[in-house]
């Protein structure tokens, strides 16, 4: 897949470190200690827990080196940790194992959310956001254009990139081992300039597999083009000629007694 773009990240970065605010005002464990923000980007959700407790140590893991690296240049005095969730092993437990908008980039949660919940000290708590917009007419519309015959053969492995649970999954695995587990979804309505900032906001992000299945700059730019083309359809422009995309997240806190 292509390597993220810090830069194309960040061209939303209200709006998409908005979920993390929520998420950790949310997480009542009163003086962490140690904290680790997995998949944690330009470091701008390491940011924001920094900010709810200052007092912590706050690891941020990424496997990306771009991101890595952006957020070691913005929060120089940050711990930043190259590893890939998947196999990344800690020898000690933290009091807030976060995560915000990155663990539908990992497989198998059957096996992964138990052994993240197993990094929780006592007192502790698992607290992670992800999407769950892939019934909207945004996700459908992607998933149409993926169909198109010109590039369907190369689409299997995109449509399979991420981990796409519901939200009753998370508590059929995490309610034997938590002591308290709050769940919840929220639908942000997002008010950009127009179709074009749509699908901007997925080349950063949900777009990736699909775009770089792709061989060539010249498809790749029909992708986006079909793409915009139904975006331009399905949103239409408000009073004030913006137009308002929801996008569905969901969220869930386990603690540890
Ligand atoms: C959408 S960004 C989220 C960034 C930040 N946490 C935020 O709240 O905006 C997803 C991040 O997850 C990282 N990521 C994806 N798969 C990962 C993995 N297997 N291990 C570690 N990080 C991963 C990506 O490199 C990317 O920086």
């Amino acid at each position: 897949m292509t390597a993220w773009d810090a830069g194309q990240y960040m061209k939303f970065s209200g709006e998409r470190t908005q979920p993390s605010i929520d998420l950790a005002a949310k997480v009542a464990v009163l003086k962490p200690e140690r904290i680790v923000d997995l998949g944690c980007g330009p470091g701008n959700s390491t940011e924001v827990l920094r900010s709810r407790w200052p007092g912590a140590e706050i690891v941020g893991l990424d496997s990306s080196e771009e991101m890595i690296s952006a957020a070691s240049r913005s929060f120089s005095e940050g711990k930043w940790v190259l590893a890939d969730i998947a196999s990344w092993e800690s020898p000690v437990l933290f009091d807030v194992v976060f995560s915000n908008a990155a663990l539908q980039w990992v497989p198998n949660h059957e096996s992964l959310i138990p052994r993240l919940f197993a990094l929780v000290a006592s007192g502790g708590a698992l607290a992670v956001q992800l999407p769950s917009h892939f019934k909207s007419a945004m996700h459908r519309e992607i998933l149409e254009v993926a169909d198109d015959p010109a590039w369907r053969h190369l689409m299997d492995k995109a449509k399979t990139a991420m981990t796409k649970k519901p939200l009753s999954f998370y508590y059929d695995v995490l309610r034997p081992l938590a002591s308290r587990l709050d769940l919840w979804e929220t639908e942000y309505y997002h008010a950009v300039e127009g179709p074009e900032s749509v699908l901007a906001w997925f080349r950063g992000t949900g777009l990736r597999p699909f775009l770089s299945a792709l061989g060539s700059e010249e498809q790749k730019s029909r992708f986006e083009e079909k793409l915009l083309e139904r975006y331009g359809r399905i949103f239409p422009r408000q009073a004030d000629g913006r137009v308002l995309f929801p996008f569905r997240r969901l969220f869930f806190i386990a603690y540890r007694a």
